[in-house]
């Protein structure tokens, strides 16, 4: 079987840069699990969902509708994130704050939770997978050999997201990403469904006072242990 290293945590705690970093470093597939609900959230957006519709029995057979055809593109060869779905380029889009938030209000979901289940296990090829998400541990790869948690005060990570942001030449405001991004810790940490938790045998890492390559190395040791 391949080896996959499953790192969750919270919103930006680092763990795409981080489990990118990893993959590079090891040669391994890498897998945004976070793109899969972020692209399934633009579906949703494009057909004029609000953030404060209700999901009724009809909204989640749109979702998992969408999850099940969902025609998306991960071009890794391109340098830097390149994604298309349903080939128009969305790699702008997908990263937008009212595309997370999107993302993190249908990801309530189980039926659009089980219905990207398939997807992501394919990703775990020779000769081996980093996966980034919620649930890597817990539901997607629960025999991955590596589980770690990701973490990182409110705050730093608050500052992460505002720099990456500001680097994509978004706007951005500290105290708006603050309140959204605790917001999205409160939802994902309480749904019923894969709720965000360190699973039994993750290995806990706070990286608030670590750089991205201070982060990278602890992994890469625990991996190497
Ligand atoms: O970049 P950020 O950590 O904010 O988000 P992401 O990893 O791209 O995921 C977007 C949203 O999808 C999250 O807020 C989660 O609610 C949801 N998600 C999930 O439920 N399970 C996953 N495996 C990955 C993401």
């Amino acid at each position: 079987t391949v080896p996959v290293i499953a790192i969750d945590g919270p919103t930006a705690s680092g763990k795409g840069a981080v489990a990118q970093a990893v993959a590079a470093h090891l040669g391994f597939h890498y897998l945004d699990s976070g793109a899969l609900y972020r692209l399934v959230a633009l579906l949703a957006l494009d057909n004029n969902w609000q953030q404060s519709d209700e999901l009724t029995a009809d909204k989640i057979s749109e979702l998992v509708h969408w999850a099940n055809t969902l025609n998306a593109v991960f071009d890794v060869e391109h340098g830097g994130e390149y994604i298309l779905l349903n080939n128009i380029e969305v790699s702008a889009r997908i990263r937008e704050e009212a595309t997370g938030n999107m993302a993190s209000k249908i990801a309530v979901c189980q039926p659009l939770r089980a219905a990207l289940l398939q997807r992501q296990r394919d990703f775990a090829q020779s000769p081996g997978l980093v996966a980034d998400g919620r649930d890597m541990g817990s539901v997607v790869f629960p025999n991955a050999p590596l589980k770690i948690f990701l973490n990182a005060d409110a705050r730093v990570r608050a500052e992460r997201r505002y720099k990456q942001l500001i680097g994509k030449g978004f706007s951005a405001n500290m105290s708006d990403l603050l309140h959204d991004l605790q917001a999205r810790d409160a939802r994902d940490m309480s749904r019923a469904h894969a709720p965000l938790k360190p699973v039994e045998g993750a290995f806990v890492l706070d990286s608030s006072s670590l750089t991205l390559d201070e982060t990278v190395k602890a992994v890469l040791d625990l991996y190497a242990a």
